[in-house]
């Protein structure tokens, strides 16, 4: 598990350069588009920087999707750029029995300013700032379970830039930050404690979910990657009282999940003010100890 974007310090500035693509998530191929040009965004958020250009990389097979698709997959996509002031500059297409989408990025930020996963402190509190359980629901519409209609909140979430949630940790000098996607809560914070040298405690009962995630991973119904998730923590991780479909949450693989960041206790308030000020949602679900490794306690 690396940076969320590679770094390049030219001139005062600091170059960001990121690449993320996935497989459909939802059905409607114009929010698929916008979903996935938000999530390869994210990184450049995660990083303290602002988007400038993208590239697009498509892998589709002809056979299966019409040229109409595709274009409404691009239309989803640049409508999201547009909305982050970054431009689409071309892309890459490649025959795919399994279709996948999603940009190369390009960004910049002030040299001194980059947010990086290695810098939390004990001390630290520790925020979110979207609710996780996306990768469930997307397992569950892929099944067949529910529809993009039936889960307005998640939908509105995974469509949401991070650009605000960015501004707001960079504004508060946060001491660490990344984005929360494919390894879940779970391996995320995982990576930041071990980058920064430091342990994290996570307070389940603050951590917010959507109903519907939780009422899934109660059934079982949840993809792969979240029990792989747990597995690759587990060996660094000590909890106690937190049930299977409680941990499964915690460790679902996310699409454009949102920011993670960790912040001296004596800016809690500054945090709050600014965050409101933003209109950036905001949980605080934990913080930082000396030490190593992660804890989930449930008060
Ligand atoms: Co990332
Ligand atoms: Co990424
Ligand atoms: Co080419």
């Amino acid at each position: 598990m690396g940076d969320d974007a590679g770094a390049y310090e030219y001139n005062g500035s600091v170059f960001l350069h990121t690449v993320d693509f996935i497989t459909p998530v939802v059905n409607d191929p114009y929010l698929w588009g916008a979903i996935s040009a938000a999530n390869s965004l994210s990184d450049i958020y995660a990083t303290g920087g602002v988007p400038l250009t993208a590239l697009a990389v498509l892998g589709f097979n002809h056979c299966q999707l019409s040229s109409d698709i595709l274009k409404e997959v691009l239309r989803g996509a640049t409508d999201k750029l547009r909305e982050a002031k970054a431009v689409l500059l071309g892309g890459h297409t490649i025959d795919d029995q399994e279709p996948k989408f999603g940009l190369a990025v390009f960004g910049v930020c002030p040299s001194g300013k980059l947010l990086t996963q290695n810098g939390a402190k004990p001390g630290d509190l520790l925020y979110i700032t979207k609710p996780v359980g996306v990768g469930i629901l997307t397992k569950a519409i892929k099944e067949g379970k529910i529809e993009e209609k039936d889960v307005p909140e998640a939908i509105q979430n995974m469509l949401l830039l991070n650009d605000k949630a960015g501004e707001l940790a960079l504004r508060v000098n946060a001491n660490a930050c990344t984005d929360i996607t494919g390894f879940g809560l779970l391996g995320h914070v995982y990576n930041v404690a071990k980058k920064s040298g430091v342990k994290l405690i996570i307070n389940f009962s603050r951590v917010p979910f959507y109903e519907q995630s939780a009422y899934f991973a109660k059934m079982g119904i949840y993809p792969k990657g979240a029990v792989d998730n747990f597995n690759f923590v587990k060996p660094s991780l000590s909890f106690s009282d937190l049930e299977r479909w409680e941990l499964i949450l915690l460790s679902d693989p996310t699409t454009s999940g949102g920011l993670l960041f960790t912040v001296p206790k004596e800016g809690e308030r500054d945090v709050l003010a600014l965050a409101k000020e933003l209109k950036v949602s905001l949980w605080h679900i934990g913080w930082v100890e000396e030490g190593e490794g992660l804890e989930v306690i449930k008060t």
